[in-house]
């Protein structure tokens, strides 16, 4: 019995209690509150039992009368556990506390700390156990000036690693541009700094070359949120007005939610040059906001510009092209050019309202078309505009119709695709257009012109007749999305109706009875 008092008595001092409390309360809130480090502070405590169970084994010591033996292996044991105790606090401190208070200091300040806190209690423990602790300060600097000079780089990077996270010139998450490598900051450690390029390269800068050399952080900006600015170069003739340029490319732009383009500064377009080969230099200028989709996010622009562009009958110019104009080209473009008609009627052929047009009229149809394509999230028409003079027929891809209630919210009423036609209210009967379509996907459309169809008219008025019958029916359906009738609601006369529609698109035209 007497001997494991002794034991006891050695080994479980008493302040023994409170410490394995404190160490069990902080586990527990450090186990609650970062789920992600649980292994790691896992590690910590059994360290820390680990020297609990070693000053145990000194107590045994002790009883066995291995006095020596005993005192060394107790403090070295209690070294440990103060070491244990000192990482957990840290944790504590600068993962739960701090963050608590919205303070979250960089990582290598924990670290400071902690290491400065572990070399104290070293030094405690040390002199309580009767070293002269002056002695040893005298040689520990000789040895850490000789360390230093032996590692002046390394001490470089520690230093720029410190200095680049306290003064907050750059942060994890940021995307950096060091030469001509540019990517995203993913790991700020003492040594290096962690770039993940956008093609998958992680490329490991030292802290030193950082402090030493100029950066760029791309995107950021004092008080504003991350956005780059950039710039998308095309080229059109210098025949072509630049205020038209402009304003088409930018109408069209502005009006479109493009992913990951800000709106806030908007886009906007400028003549930036002017080439004495006979064109115009233009740059789309937007601001990037997810920094790493920057080629796609150009890439898509440079749809939108090209689609806008060909909608207005706009040409690109290219660089280098000269322009020789020979009997050949002139073949040549007529050949480009019946190939295009022959197969715009193929095209045509399929829609079931010219079905009823001989091959004369779909000729002459398909010259007189205006190929119009439209990129994803463009508005190809707009609610309530009243210029509606033409309609379109979808050749590829698909359009929602959405319409606006009066008290403000929009609906969807229905997407059409290849083959479909819209616009035709507002061309048939002078009316604003009586809804938005939209581009679900891109889209490819013909756009039909007033005139155009004005001869159609004249030469098949049963085509009139056909359209009437689609335009109630739609109208009718508009008027169940707008007042919200259910379809076993109130159901207007619809041949009242087409009537009174075929009569006003008669009357439009000038069509006789
Ligand atoms: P318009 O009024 O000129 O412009 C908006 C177009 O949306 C309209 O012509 C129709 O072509 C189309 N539209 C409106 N309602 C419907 C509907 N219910 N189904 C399909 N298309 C519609």
């Amino acid at each position: 019995m007497e001997f494991w008092d002794k034991v006891i008595g050695f080994f479980w001092g008493g302040e023994s209690l409170p410490l394995l409390l404190m160490v069990l309360c902080i586990w527990a809130m450090l186990f609650h509150f970062r789920r992600d480090e649980r292994a790691s502070l896992a590690n910590t405590v059994a360290f820390f039992f680990v020297c609990l169970f070693g000053q145990f084994i000194a107590g045994l010591l002790h009883a066995l009368d291995l006095v020596r033996a005993a005192s060394v292996a107790q403090e070295v044991f209690v070294i440990g556990a103060g070491v244990a105790v000192i990482r957990l606090w840290g944790q504590l401190v600068f993962r739960v506390v701090l963050p608590a208070f919205k303070l979250t200091p960089p990582r290598i300040t924990e670290d400071i700390f902690v290491i400065i806190a572990y070399i104290a209690w070293f030094m405690v423990r040390l002199r309580y156990a009767g070293l002269d602790l002056g002695s040893i300060l005298a040689t520990s600097a000789m040895i850490t000036a000789v360390v230093a000079f032996a590692m002046q780089d390394t001490l470089g990077n520690i230093l720029g690693g410190l200095a680049l996270q306290l003064d907050n010139s750059v942060e994890v998450g940021d995307w950096i541009k060091v030469d001509d490598i540019s990517g995203k900051v993913v790991d700020i450690r003492w040594r290096s700094t962690l770039v993940e390029t956008r093609n998958w390269e992680t490329v490991v800068f030292p802290n030193s070359q950082l402090m030493k050399n100029k950066f760029m952080v791309l995107g950021r900006r004092t008080d504003q949120p991350v956005q780059w600015r950039r710039w998308v170069w095309f080229n059109v003739g210098l025949e072509v007005a630049p205020t038209r340029v402009v304003s088409v490319v930018e109408d069209s732009i502005l009006q479109t939610d493009i992913a990951n383009v800000a709106r806030n500064p908007a886009p906007n377009c400028l003549l930036m040059d002017m080439d004495d080969k006979g064109y115009a230099r233009y740059a789309l200028r937007y601001w990037l906001t997810d920094l790493a989709a920057d080629d796609p996010t150009d890439a898509m622009l440079r749809w939108h510009i090209m689609s806008a562009l060909h909608r207005a009958g706009i040409k690109p110019a290219q660089q280098g092209q000269s322009l020789h104009i020979t009997k050949e080209n002139e073949k040549y473009d007529e050949a480009v050019h019946q190939r295009e008609v022959q197969l715009r009627i193929k095209t045509l052929r399929k829609v079931e309202l010219f079905s009823q047009l001989n091959d004369a009229e779909l000729t002459g149809l398909a010259q007189s078309l205006q190929y119009s394509p439209f990129a994803k999230g463009n508005i190809i028409t707009r609610q309530g505009d009243e210029r509606s003079h033409w309609l379109y027929i979808i050749i590829n891809g698909e359009a929602d119709v959405f319409v606006d209630l009066p008290n403000g919210k929009r609906r969807a009423v229905r997407t059409l695709g290849r083959g479909n036609f819209f616009g035709e209210m507002g061309l048939l009967t002078g009316a604003p257009r009586s809804a938005w379509v939209v581009a679900r996907t891109d889209v490819e459309c013909y756009r039909i012109d007033k005139e155009v169809i004005e001869v159609i008219l004249h030469a098949r008025p049963g085509i009139a007749d056909e359209i009437s019958h689609i335009l109630v029916t739609r109208r009718a359906e508009l008027d169940v999305v707008m007042q919200d009738l259910n379809a076993t609601g109130a159901h207007p006369d619809l041949s009242q109706q087409r009537s009174e529609i075929l009569a006003t698109i008669k009357r439009f035209f000038s069509l006789g009875n």
